[in-house]
């Protein structure tokens, strides 16, 4: 596939997940909270997770942002779902590599994660796609503790 049509490809699934995310809501009961914001534009995110036996069992998102930082929430919270926290964690870790344009293991089947990777280009934006997973990184790291 030509550079273009991948880069076209990467924006359909941005959009997709913008216009209709996955684990949109807010999760009750015994759920860990997080908020964030990005200091640089204000935009904010609420995650819920719910954890058992060291596993993340449901995960759900509300907030409001731009294209990038709600369709990586919906990404995220997806690819999390059913993972030990520790695989969830290196997740994250992966995630921020490929942010900073560094090698990421690519052994892990990232899914439609791949198509944030063009962010690392746009410094401004980077904020924009680690919020949600910053927020999922505190919360389950506060809850190992
Ligand atoms: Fe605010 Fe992207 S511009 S999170």
């Amino acid at each position: 596939m030509s550079s273009n049509n991948l880069d076209q490809l990467y924006r359909q699934v941005i959009m997709d997940h913008y216009k209709n995310p996955r684990n949109k809501g807010v999760l009750e009961d015994d759920s860990l909270t997080i908020n964030m914001n990005n200091p640089t534009c204000g935009d904010r995110i609420q995650l819920t997770l719910k954890v058992n036996d060291g596993k993340v069992t449901d995960a759900k998102f509300e907030g409001e942002g731009c294209s990038i930082s709600m369709s990586s929430a919906s990404m995220m919270t997806q690819a999390i779902k059913g993972k030990d926290i520790k695989e969830a964690l290196k997740l994250s870790t992966i995630f921020s590599d490929m942010m900073q344009g560094k090698d990421y293991d690519d052994d892990i089947d990232l899914g439609d994660i791949e198509a944030l990777s063009g962010v690392s280009k746009f410094p401004a934006r980077i904020k924009c796609a680690t919020l949600a997973w910053k927020a999922m990184e505190k919360g389950l790291k506060e809850d190992e503790q």
